[in-house]
């Protein structure tokens, strides 16, 4: 993504939830900074308006840039037209019109070649959860209309966890942000290094991982939050100098899915009768996902339901199953085999 961004190049992480993408964007955030870059990470998890938007903005280069930066930022800020500040920051005055919090957001936006224009800094923007500024007001289009003229000066990567809605920004022709980003894959952890990994902070901390490694991978299918989850129950049901086995790992799988069980259910609450039908489909990997047996109408609202799960990243495409999906989540897929139990 380094070399993406060296090249102007603006890059969007494409990756289903709790796949890591916060921790790769933190991570080359990092290794730019190594590099050289002035580097700033925004969030815009949750944001409700315009204002808030350029808020948080503003807030990201305040926290985050660094020795004489920081200093020269603290006078910028208090050029820059007001927005209103949850808990009263320096400036408290609130804009009222979309047109002043437009502007706002716009100067914010801008920053960069500020920063650029001062000593020649190149940034690297994190915009993370960014689908979260279509949610809040549609701001895409400024900010497309801003970031298109930073060329050298800045470069961006965007992540987000509402597969659907980041396809959505950055692949329907309508949209400001159509083909403005390369899509950056974020594929399963390989079993390989995640065996590794895990076999060695066992024996760091005085344990052996043993027989339960092989269904320990298995299981988490290189779905990298829930290995560390599976990874850290297991460590946890292993006694101090003791050596995991495969009924260790039984103990700690039931575990990790008691921990997971309240949001299976959840997330079951949530979908339709044929959308419960595909996800169930896809975990027991069954054939004829899209079977007219019940006439050809099922079929069509069983792909459409598909396309929801999809979009909603409860299942992703896969080419190496029976239905062309697999369901993102190993544990919901556990819960999902096994019986749906709701305790
Ligand atoms: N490469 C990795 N190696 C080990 N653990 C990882 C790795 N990537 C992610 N994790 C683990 O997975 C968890 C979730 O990662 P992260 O928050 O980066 O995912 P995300 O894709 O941003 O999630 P969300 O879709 O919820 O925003 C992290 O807390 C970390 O424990
Ligand atoms: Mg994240």
């Amino acid at each position: 993504m380094i070399d993406l961004a060296w090249s102007a190049n603006n890059a969007r992480l494409a990756a289903p939830r709790r796949y890591g993408k916060t921790s790769l964007l933190k991570a080359t955030l990092a290794k730019a900074a190594d590099e050289g870059w002035t580097t700033v990470y925004v969030d815009f998890f949750g944001a409700l308006d315009m204002t808030d938007i350029a808020s948080r903005i503003e807030t990201a280069y305040a926290e985050q840039l660094t020795g004489r930066l920081r200093q020269w930022f603290t006078s910028l800020r208090r050029t820059l037209r007001p927005v209103a500040r949850v808990g009263g920051g320096p400036v408290s005055l609130e804009v009222s019109t979309t047109e002043g919090a437009g502007n706002a957001l716009t100067e914010r936006l801008n920053l960069p070649l500020r920063l650029h224009e001062r000593d020649g800094q190149r940034v690297l923007v994190a915009f993370d959860e960014f689908q979260d500024v279509l949610t809040a007001a549609n701001a895409d289009a400024i900010i497309r209309s801003q970031i298109q003229h930073h060329g050298t000066a800045a470069s961006y990567i965007f992540a987000g966890s509402q597969v659907g809605m980041m396809e959505g920004l950055f692949a329907d022709k309508r949209r400001a942000f159509y083909a403005q980003a390369r899509p950056v894959a974020l594929p399963p952890l390989s079993a390989l290094d995640l065996g590794e990994f895990i076999a060695e902070r066992f024996v760091v901390t005085g344990k052996e991982v043993g027989s339960a490694l092989g269904p320990l991978l298995d299981t988490a299918a290189g779905h990298p939050q829930r290995a560390m989850l599976l990874a850290h129950e297991l460590w946890t049901e292993t006694p101090p100098g003791v050596v995991a086995d495969e009924e260790v790992w039984a103990a700690a799988l039931t575990n990790a899915l008691a921990a997971s069980r309240e949001e299976a259910k959840t997330i079951w609450t949530h979908l339709s009768n044929a959308q419960r039908q595909v996800l169930v489909a896809v975990a027991k990997n069954r054939a004829n996902l899209y079977s007219t047996a019940g006439g050809a109408s099922r079929g069509g609202s069983r792909q459409r339901a598909a396309e929801a799960l999809e979009a909603a990243g409860e299942i992703t495409a896969d080419t190496d199953t029976r239905t062309g999906y697999r369901v993102v989540d190993p544990l919901l897929a556990e819960w999902l085999r096994d019986g749906r139990s709701s305790q």
